[in-house]
């Protein structure tokens, strides 16, 4: 039998941790009931779009990105539709010499943008000589209320066109550096899905599925074991479901969905997913690598108010360190940009963009950025893509490829 009066130090602290965490998601239950209102891009002038840089090979790939997203604005950058403004000290010395995810002069001058376009930023873990101070993504996703992380994914040979909405701001990471060692054996983490949380992502999910004439929708959770949170987001699921009659849905539990992204057989039949912030970290660098791996990614977070666009790789110091930085692949973070113009409302921009990736990095692909000297410099690549944009044949030559790679 437990002596309860040896632990009373103990529980008293793990109460009072417990309730102080319950009143901070009472509060944050309370701003999104009444954060219902989209930002509108059409109306805005000017669009601030924040560069920052962060960390390792950041900087130098951020600026190769914002030289392209520069290209395809001129015009709305000279009529003063777009603002593009730099945002310097997202950096790890800086943060680990504030000792905050994001020091707060840094914070003002994000707020004061309507979407960043964001360079890795390093996540400290255990172990290494930074303190262990939250990740800059996470925290920016959460002061920002980015709560949809959108990935797209896509082999077009084999029929694999998937778009996946992780919930983005709670589930296990929201509380991710607020756990508590209990005692010096017991240490106790909390994962958190809120009714509100639950429904702006799967209602997101299946009004993209709607607007872009998507089958299905698939929802990922683990509710067999974990039965409080991930219970409530797939009871929350099929209560929205019901009001898309025309999009067809299933559930899934990540286990063996994981398995399913690596089976030819079965892949091609999944549409759109959506599904709680770990399973969708884990899920969306698997399905990446399907693609052709973790760089060929880009990352959307979008929420009401803000949107930021990252690249989904990390920082890469080695790199830096090695004096290679020089020859770090943009493809991720330009990938990113692509995604931003269509988020601000510039489509074909972003379209274009994307066939010119295309063109450089796996059709035609005169240079090859390696990370090496034998390759391609950064700088090299963005002038590749900037000069591919430039053809004023791009979506024939595009197209040829396509069919061509369609064929082989
Ligand atoms: C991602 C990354 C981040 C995450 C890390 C850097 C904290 O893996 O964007 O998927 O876990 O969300
Ligand atoms: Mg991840």
């Amino acid at each position: 039998m437990i002596d309860k009066e040896q632990y009373k130090d103990a529980l008293e602290r793990a109460k009072e941790h417990f309730e102080k965490l319950i009143l901070e998601q009472l509060e944050r239950i309370e701003r999104m009931k009444q954060d219902t209102e989209w930002i509108d891009y059409k109306s805005l002038k000017p669009i601030i779009i924040g560069v920052v840089g962060g960390d390792g090979i950041g900087p130098f790939i951020t600026k190769e990105a914002r030289r392209v997203v520069e290209y395809l604005l001129a015009d709305e950058i000279k009529n003063g539709k777009i603002e593009i403004r730099d945002i310097e000290g997202l950096t790890i010395e800086r943060r680990a010499q504030v000792m905050k995810a994001v020091p707060d002069d840094v914070l003002e001058e994000v707020k004061k943008c309507h979407v960043l376009l964001k360079g890795p930023t390093k996540t400290p873990k255990k172990g290494e000589p930074w303190p262990n101070i939250e990740s800059a993504n996470v925290a920016l996703r959460r002061y920002l209320d980015l709560f949809a992380n959108v990935r797209p994914v896509k082999v077009p040979k084999e029929g694999i066109d998937w778009v996946f909405f992780r919930e983005n701001t709670e589930g296990a990471y929201i509380l991710g550096s607020k756990g508590i060692n209990v005692t010096e054996d017991l240490a106790m983490d909390f994962k958190v899905i809120t009714t509100q949380g639950a429904e702006r992502i799967i209602r997101l999910a299946f009004d993209y599925a709607r607007k872009n004439n998507r089958r299905k929708v698939t929802v990922v959770t683990k509710a067999n074991v974990v039965k409080t949170t991930d219970g409530k987001f797939l009871e929350i699921a099929e209560r929205i479901a019901s009001e898309y009659p025309e999009i067809e849905w299933d559930d899934w539990f990540i286990d063996i969905m994981t398995a399913k992204l690596i089976d030819p057989a079965r892949r091609k039949d999944f549409d759109v997913f959506v599904m709680p912030n770990l399973y969708g970290d884990i899920l969306t660098d698997e399905a990446a690598q399907i693609q052709g791996g973790v760089g060929t990614a880009g990352s959307a977070n979008i929420g009401k108010k803000y949107a930021m666009f990252e690249a989904i790789h990390g920082s890469a110091d080695k790199m830096v360190q090695e004096g290679r930085a020089k020859y770090a692949d943009p493809t991720s973070i330009i990938k990113a940009a692509a995604m931003m113009l269509e988020h601000i409302g510039f489509p074909e921009k972003a379209k274009k963009l994307d066939m010119a990736l295309d063109i450089c990095t796996q059709f035609e692909k005169k240079i090859v950025v390696t990370g090496r000297p034998d390759g391609a410099t950064t700088e090299e690549m963005a002038n590749y893509i900037i000069e591919t944009l430039q053809d004023p044949n791009l979506e024939e030559k595009w197209q040829k490829y396509y069919d061509e790679y369609l064929k082989s």
